[in-house]
């Protein structure tokens, strides 16, 4: 088993334990780190049929009193209207602060049962076991949990760290393509900030990855991990160098607000982030036309787009294209303004600079944002 700590401050760490088949004896891990044998886990119906039973009859193997709460699939359901319906259930079932909670799903389940665990009662225990690779690459590590607002993504969370995390890669092998896609998008874009190797392992490895190949999938968590546990260690409470993350996150947030939480994933909002955010770097002659390629080489072909196969690639350029085509620049434009890395009024994107190098700019124009969509829509015939 990969064990990495995460050290928050002198007296508080968590250990993100990953290894292939550790679902199988969760109970035997869990016991050694959480006190109480009170456990309620917050699924959706999707992952509950497929590893909620197998996780209630392991916890129940190890003496544990467990239940399970479900809500609907989906980011929309990442909101304040299921945050309540979660607080009247454990409310309803007894929970107390001895009661711990298991996020058992995608970044949408972690990140909402992250911030029930950190509001209710003030804190209950909490437990992550991510199962797409975007959440086991990106959204378990670092305490960021909330959930979204009609107007503005993540506006509503808090900072809360985990007791543990557990990242089992098997599970990723029933993941649909467009969620192994979504990672890889979250596992570029730590790449992008961090480490050019790991960029090229991704880029040399993308078609073994797609097909689900289980031991790169396994190195390729490891490798994102262990680069964002870096980025958290050393700036906990995204102060500085950890807002550099966000990068293709300015533009795909706001997309994801035009879209309503629908249609479009959070993975592909964030791959068409990059892509514009990198266009306005280019513009601004802070990279390389070569770094601009390689960004283009690779996210296109994540997002299904080939410029070499339009016919075939046409109806879903069709919907992940719906709303950067007849985007609406006034109302982006106030949308990007409600975003959390604006400062005193400054709209702020973290712009790529090159492999490795990303910095905050924070006196963007709306100007060049449209410049951006504009070139952006011309080079995929979107206009
Ligand atoms: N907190 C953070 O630091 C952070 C970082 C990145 C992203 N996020 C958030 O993460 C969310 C996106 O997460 P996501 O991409 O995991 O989406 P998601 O949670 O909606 O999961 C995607 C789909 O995969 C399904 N699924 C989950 N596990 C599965 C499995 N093992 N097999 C088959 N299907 C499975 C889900 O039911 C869902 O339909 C966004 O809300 C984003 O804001 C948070
Ligand atoms: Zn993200």
């Amino acid at each position: 088993m990969k064990e990495i700590t995460v050290k928050i401050t002198e007296d508080k760490e968590y250990k993100i334990c990953i290894e292939k088949g550790i679902l199988n004896n969760l109970g035997e891990h869990l016991s050694k780190t959480i006190e109480n044998k009170r456990i309620i886990i917050i699924t959706n119906p999707l992952v509950n049929s497929l590893y909620g039973a197998k996780l209630l009859s392991v916890l129940r193997k190890d003496g544990f009193n467990s239940d399970l709460i479900q809500v609907s699939d989906g980011e929309k359901y990442k909101s304040l209207p299921i945050t309540k319906y979660l607080y009247d259930e454990l409310l309803k079932r007894k929970a107390d602060r001895a009661t711990t909670l298991i996020a058992l799903g995608g970044g949408v389940i972690g990140d909402l049962t992250g911030f029930v665990a950190s509001t209710y009662m003030r804190g209950l225990p909490l437990v992550h076991i991510p199962t797409t690779l975007l959440a086991q690459v990106d959204s378990s590590i670092g305490g960021k949990v909330a959930v979204d607002h009609p107007l503005a993504k993540n506006i509503i969370g808090s900072f809360y760290q985990p007791k543990v995390v557990y990242t089992d890669p098997e599970v990723l092998q029933t993941l649909s393509d467009k969620d192994i896609k979504n990672g890889i998008v979250e596992a570029i874009k730590i790449a992008v900030i961090k480490s050019p190797a790991f960029f090229n392992r991704l880029e040399k490895n993308i078609e073994q990855l797609l097909k689900k190949h289980k031991d790169l999938l396994c190195e390729v968590v490891i490798e994102a991990v262990s680069l964002k546990v870096d980025i958290v260690l050393k700036d906990p409470w995204e102060r500085g160098l950890r807002k550099m993350l966000n990068f293709g996150h300015s533009i795909g947030h706001a997309l994801e607000v035009e879209a309503g939480y629908q249609d479009l994933s959070h993975g592909e909002a964030v791959a068409l982030g990059m892509l514009i955010e990198t266009k306005i770097a280019r513009n601004r002659e802070m990279c390389s036309g070569d770094f601009e390629e390689q960004i283009k080489h690779i996210l296109p072909f994540l997002l299904s787009l080939s410029p070499f196969s339009r016919e075939q690639t046409s109806r879903k350029q069709e919907s992940i294209f719906k709303y950067t085509k007849n985007i609406d620049y006034n109302q982006f434009w106030e949308t990007l303004t409600l975003d959390k890395k604006n400062y005193q009024g400054r709209i702020t994107f973290i712009l790529p600079e090159a492999l490795g190098k990303v910095s905050l700019i924070d006196n963007i124009k709306k100007e060049e944002v449209i410049k951006a969509f504009e070139e952006f829509k011309k080079e995929w015939e979107l206009c």
